[in-house]
């Protein structure tokens, strides 16, 4: 199905989408290439997933770009993946959020730990985001357990005593947005590496065996087809009509 649809069935009421980018280190290896051709490759299909996730009326987006644990990869691939952000904040996301109405870029995680050269530069993109209808979140040097520890600690920093669930929910990276009501890993993993841990709690979850820089706009649209065929019950149950 075309992207371009504007009839596309998968339409419909998912409206906030998280994804997990696995397996662009497979992808290039595959091909006998540096893993860094793998995440140059990730980093042009984000484009592209982002045009289409804009095109089927989803509102916010959050994309698994570097982990609190990624740190532990060779130094060489960790500097690779800095520039590669450094280069997609300042030279295609910048301009885009400043050329494009509605689109607006957030860096959820602890930018603290970044290269200072980026950190400045995804908080200049979050400046111009401000107000913007729809948001892609980066999760960048972003780790879901220590997020909601921060959380807490900003909590009672500002004089709270007690904790409760809508009160940490304000202090967590995505207060901006809805939690997802999908989140699909590509890759063939079944692990949720410590992503949207408090976020997630309801979400809809779609593992597919294809590899980040091998993903099509029409297995986007298979997913989304595939979540609204679900049944989301919330823990509660869903009334049946009575019969006679
Ligand atoms: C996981 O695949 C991917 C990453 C750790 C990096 C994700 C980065 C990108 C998709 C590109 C850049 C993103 C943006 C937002 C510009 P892996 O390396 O663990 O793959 P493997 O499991 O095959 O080894």
């Amino acid at each position: 199905m075309s992207s371009q649809n504007v009839n596309n069935p998968a339409k419909g009421a998912l409206k906030s989408l998280a994804i997990i980018m696995d397996g662009n280190g497979r992808w290039a290896t595959r091909r006998g290439l540096p893993r860094k051709e793998g995440h140059i490759q990730g980093a042009k299909v984000v484009e592209r997933v982002l045009a289409h996730v804009r095109e089927l009326g989803i509102h916010h987006l959050t994309l698994y770009a570097f982990s609190t644990e990624n740190w532990k990869r060779p130094e060489e691939e960790v500097e690779g993946l800095m520039s590669l952000f450094y280069k997609y904040v300042t030279h295609v996301a910048i301009p885009k959020i400043k050329s494009d109405p509605e689109l607006g870029m957030m860096f959820i995680g602890d930018k603290s730990a970044l290269p200072e050269k980026l950190r400045k530069k995804c908080i200049e993109a979050e400046r111009l985001s401000e107000g913007k209808s729809f948001i892609c979140n980066i999760a960048l040097n972003y780790g879901g357990r220590a997020e909601i520890v921060n959380a807490a600690n900003k909590a009672f920093s500002e004089g709270h005593t007690t904790l409760t669930e809508e009160l940490l929910s304000r202090y967590m990276y995505t207060s901006h947005s809805p939690d997802p009501d999908l989140v699909i890993r590509t890759g063939g993993d079944f692990r949720i590496s410590n992503f949207l841990l408090w976020q997630s709690a309801y979400s809809e979850y779609i593992i597919l065996d294809t590899l980040w820089p091998d993903i099509t706009d029409e297995e986007i649209d298979d997913c989304v087809a595939r979540f609204n065929s679900r049944e989301r019950r919330f823990g509660g149950v869903v009334d049946k009509p009575k019969k006679g």
